[in-house]
């Protein structure tokens, strides 16, 4: 329920994917905010307001003189009460008439008289959105400070296929959620995560891996994003979709992740190494596919890969991850002196629920002055919060705040 406190105004206007908009609704209001929708004469013909109405349990605005009571006194009530107003679809006409600052119906109304930041994801015929016109309408609001989504690549309305699809709903949550972080508890700071399991090759075809699925790093790289941290996060391969809002750098090796690590962490204020990092690869990296062979065993000779966490050095606050199957504590804590880190998340990756591929995670933190905090099982994306928590601590306290 991250968006408990949140007025989201969502303006729907009439396109074909208008119909999305019904989704981005129910996920925002799943996430607990509180959706006011205010729909353009156009929009209705594609989708009725009593979707919106049951899904947000919420009045929905259609027209300007017919308003909800609780709206009736003040037009701009909407305006005033947003902490974010997204535009989502967003057609030629509306960000014509929102460009030339028109007041002629609700939605209008709304974006004109907010103080809000402004989320716009178009949608339209590629021709239209190609035209000048909706292009110079575009970069003006772009600099008026309005953040624009989209519109994706892919089958249009008229069946040809071009720029002016609705993006994703996710990538519009994305945005939104990185939006309303602005002024969160990390805005203003740089955060470089790690995440997933690094591959080392064998040959072309096999590699050496780990069971890491990213989900601790991705939830707390999307935790950060939420705070209003500028985050880069640097991902071995994983499953999970590319997180919207970041710089997302995709690396194999850990030769590969130290070295996107060692460029991002330039000018970072912290570093949070979730990443399954191989501590091993194949001296040798056969050029051909290895084939079967006659003898029943083949051996491989294994080197040490760097160490990034201690290699890279700076000033930044630096967050390790022990992931261990015995004594917990101990060689968390030994970790945390031999890396020279701020933080450890000690992990007992054979406890149930917990650690690799689960969504859910029990962790002990422990900080540089050895205080120890048992964490319950928690989401990794609440368990990514308290870690987070400790980081603006320790940020704090640095600062001498
Ligand atoms: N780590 C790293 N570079 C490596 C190996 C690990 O930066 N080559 C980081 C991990 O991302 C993690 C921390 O170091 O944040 C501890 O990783 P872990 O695998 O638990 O410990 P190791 O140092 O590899 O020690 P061991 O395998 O003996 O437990």
């Amino acid at each position: 329920m991250e968006m408990k406190d949140k007025t989201v105004v969502l303006g729907v206007t009439g396109s074909i994917a208008a119909y999305k908009a019904a989704e981005l609704a129910s996920q925002l209001t799943q996430a607990g905010a509180k959706v006011e929708v205010i729909m353009t004469e156009a929009a209705t013909e594609f989708i009725a307001p009593l979707t919106f109405r049951n899904i947000t349990g919420r009045p929905v605005v259609t027209k300007m003189f017919e308003l909800a009571a609780e709206y009736s006194v003040e037009h701009v009530a909407l305006a005033e009460a947003a902490d974010v107003v997204v535009i989502a679809p967003a057609t030629a006409n509306i960000i014509a008439k929102i460009a030339a600052g028109i007041a002629d119906d609700m939605l209008c109304c709304t974006v004109l008289a907010t103080k809000a930041p402004i989320i716009m994801a178009p949608a339209m015929d590629v021709r239209m959105y190609e035209n000048q016109a909706t292009q110079d309408n575009l970069a003006k609001l772009k600099a008026r400070g309005f953040t624009i989504v989209g519109p994706g690549y892919g089958r249009l309305a008229s069946g040809k296929r071009g720029l002016g699809r609705l993006v994703d709903v996710n990538e519009i949550l994305g945005t939104i959620r990185q939006v309303l972080g602005r002024s969160g508890d990390l805005a203003g700071k740089r955060i470089v995560v790690t995440a997933g399991g690094t591959q080392e090759p064998v040959d072309p075809v096999r590699c050496l891996t780990n069971r890491s699925s990213g989900k601790m790093g991705y939830a707390l790289a999307e935790a950060a994003r939420d705070r209003g941290a500028q985050v880069a996060l640097i991902s071995a391969p994983s499953a999970l979709p590319k997180p919207i809002g970041m710089d997302v750098v995709n690396v194999g090796t850990t030769q590969e992740m130290h070295q996107a690590v060692k460029k991002a962490v330039n000018k970072a204020d912290a570093l949070i190494m979730a990443a399954a990092v191989a501590d091993y690869r194949p001296k040798k990296v056969s050029k051909s596919k290895i084939k079967r062979q006659r003898a029943s065993s083949l051996t491989l000779e294994l080197e040490r890969t760097p160490d990034i966490l201690v290699e890279v050095k700076g000033k930044f606050l630096r967050v390790g991850f022990a992931a261990e199957s015995e004594d917990l504590v101990a060689n968390a804590k030994e970790k945390l002196q031999k890396k020279q880190l701020d933080l450890i998340i000690a992990n007992d990756i054979t406890s149930k629920g917990s650690g690799i591929g689960a969504d859910t995670n029990q962790v002990v933190i422990i900080d540089r002055a050895g205080k120890i905090e048992e964490l319950p099982l928690l989401l990794k994306k609440e368990v990514a919060d308290r870690i987070l928590d400790k980081v603006v601590g320790i940020m704090a306290k640095r600062s001498g705040r």
